[in-house]
């Protein structure tokens, strides 16, 4: 099988505890952006964007996230606090993957936004390609507008995903894939 659809077959997750270190270096990780970026886009607007969070900047992330949490749950539990404040520390590198789709004259927005769901996944895709593990999340803090603020994500913009990417420690199993007769249909 040719590399490409070897890449796509082998294609999945990895759990986001078996994301370890290293995290992609500089160069490989102008190689994930790059290749990330180069999407179909309807309109060439660029209707994404990326933001990468490493060391300190993980550190920080979880820390506002903590606060946010907090906020809204005052008698939140200590483990519960340490939960939101290890987020984006339970792997070496989280990329946001941030959607600026805007209304246009010409453009839809669904169309901007499917865009940012490519950038996303080939994200992922150009990742494994490297040999590193990836997991595409959300969770609670991609629809919260106090939580996406502190972590620099403006209101009129939304979270495509938090790409976690890592050095898989182990290869999770595969799971069920859709049967083509349940999907498919000849017009
Ligand atoms: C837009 C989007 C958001 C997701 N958010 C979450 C999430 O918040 N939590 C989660 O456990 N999985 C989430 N997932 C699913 C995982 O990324 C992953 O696809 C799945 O767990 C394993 O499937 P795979 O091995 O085919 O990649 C999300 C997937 C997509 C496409």
């Amino acid at each position: 099988m040719p590399d490409a659809l070897d890449l796509l077959a082998r294609r999945r997750s990895t759990r986001i505890p078996d994301l370890a270190s290293p995290a992609p270096d500089a160069q490989a990780l102008a190689t994930i952006l790059t290749l990330a970026a180069r999407v179909p886009d309807h309109g060439k607007l660029v209707p994404f964007r990326f933001i990468v969070f490493a060391g300190e900047a993980s550190a920080r992330a979880g820390v506002a996230l903590e606060q946010v949490a907090a906020t809204k749950t005052p008698d939140m539990s200590a483990d519960q606090r340490a939960i939101e404040r290890a987020r984006f520390a339970r792997s070496p590198m989280v990329i946001a993957v941030v959607s600026r789709a805007a209304p246009h004259p010409k453009i839809p927005v669904w169309e901007q936004e499917l865009a940012g769901g490519v950038a996303a996944a080939h994200l992922c895709l150009a990742a494994q390609g490297l040999g590193y593990g990836t997991n595409w999340i959300t969770e609670w803090y991609a629809y919260d507008e106090a939580a996406k603020s502190a972590l620099g994500i403006a209101p009129q913009e939304k979270v495509v995903g938090f790409i976690h990417i890592g050095t898989a420690l182990a290869r999770a199993e595969d799971r069920p894939r859709p049967a083509l007769a349940d999907i498919v249909t000849y017009a």
